[in-house]
């Protein structure tokens, strides 16, 4: 049995990428900010509640798919934006947009990429979402617009929760740097990972690759800390965010929600989406876990946007509970990046086939077969 067919879950995908990645970008991939309380918080959310089934129903056939921004998908579960997807593997951002496309899903690319927006289009024609961070200068904005409509983005993403860099301890220790470059503590842990190491050297691109044709934004070896505080602009604000959804004229996200009072403002001006979203406990330590403010965030928002939720989605019954309670759909972050690291490509399309089997099997234990069954009559609180 190979390692892949012996996963059956996505923490036995972590437990390899511990395994198969240098430490510094293993506690890149795994870490929170301060002391992890929101990163743990995540996952603990979810136990909270619990799933209310119905008996004596035809559920032979289920099934998974549904609407998102007008877009059909064929499971729930998107894929969230990463930086830098090329250090946990060298096929990178390309293997995960195939992978996704392969089970219908959307594919969501990081500004900060390892792999650019044009070179993502080209290496899978499934659907796609663009997620910006906002730099200083206001000219990057305007061109990744450009060029995701030259590409055939279908949606933008504007992440909000990013106003300061969180404080991850474990990249500090680590000395990660962005882009990822090898300094004597970091080429001793490189040593120890001779495979991944070869790659690195061989054929990994870690540049910042949506904005490498500008040297000043590029980055410079600084920490991520670093980085971050000199090129992202921390006077963005809700004009601004309405400035580029006008700017699209398309369906645009808003990520980084966790109060009903912003899920109405973003609803205000004009947003199609909203991520609740804490960043996967990697920005505010304390953040509340996003499964605990959904049902307040559905009830402000009343149906005139879309929601989807991320940060600690592992299971099938996670993502049910999510839907159950008013999302659309989720969206992962680490799992993916995890079986990426484990397998590559082929570590996606395991991940992608185990959670369509857990969605299923859920669903039919729960009795319902379609993804508009999934209401608040199933779940309840502790
Ligand atoms: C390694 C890593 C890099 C990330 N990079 C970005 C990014 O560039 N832009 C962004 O909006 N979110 C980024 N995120 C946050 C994810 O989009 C997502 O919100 C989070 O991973 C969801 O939580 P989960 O990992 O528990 O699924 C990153 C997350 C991880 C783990």
């Amino acid at each position: 049995m190979s390692q892949l067919e012996s996963c059956y879950n996505i923490d036995d995908f972590r437990a390899i990428a511990k395994k198969r990645l240098p430490r510094m970008v293993f506690d890149y991939l795994d870490g929170g900010s301060d002391d992890e309380v929101t990163l743990r918080r995540n996952q603990d959310g979810f136990s909270k509640y619990q799933l209310l089934p119905r008996v004596l129903r035809d559920v032979s056939n289920i099934d998974l798919s549904t609407t998102v921004l007008g877009q059909k998908v064929d499971l729930p579960v998107l894929i969230s934006p990463t930086g830098q997807t090329c250090m946990f593997h060298h096929s990178g951002e390309k293997a995960v947009a195939r992978a996704a496309a392969k089970a219908g899903t959307i594919y969501s690319l990081s500004s900060v990429s390892s792999t650019s927006i044009e070179d993502t289009a080209k290496a899978s024609n499934g659907p796609k979402w663009f997620q910006i961070y906002v730099w200083r200068d206001r000219e990057i904005i305007k061109e990744f617009m450009t060029r995701c409509r030259e590409s055939g983005y279908h949606a933008l993403c504007l992440t909000v929760d990013l106003p300061a860099f969180g404080n991850r301890e474990r990249d500090l220790r680590n000395g990660l740097s962005f882009p990822a470059s090898l300094t004597f503590k970091t080429a001793l842990d490189g040593l120890s990972h001779p495979r991944w190491l070869y790659h690195y050297l061989t054929a990994t691109n870690l540049d910042n690759a949506n904005v490498k044709d500008s040297p000043q934004a590029a980055g410079t070896g600084d920490n991520l800390m670093e980085y971050a505080a000199k090129q992202f602009d921390p006077t963005v604000n809700w004009d601004d965010a309405a400035w580029m959804i006008e700017q699209w004229g398309g369906p645009f996200l808003i990520k980084g929600i966790v109060s009903a009072e912003d899920a109405k403002r973003a609803v205000e001006i004009g947003a199609s989406g909203i991520i609740v979203s804490n960043h996967g406990g990697r920005q505010l330590d304390y953040a509340p876990s996003t499964i605990e403010v959904l049902p307040e965030i559905v009830k402000a928002v009343a149906g005139r946007a879309e929601i989807l939720l991320d940060s600690g989605v592992r299971r099938g019954t996670d993502v049910i509970k999510a839907l159950a309670l008013g999302a659309t759909a989720v969206m992962i972050g680490r799992p993916y990046l995890y079986a990426l690291a484990a397998g590559g490509e082929a570590g996606v399309d395991r991940m992608f086939e185990l959670l369509k089997s857990e969605i299923t099997r859920d669903m039919a234990l729960l009795g319902c077969t379609k993804i508009s069954d999934l209401t608040s009559e199933y779940i309840t609180s502790y």
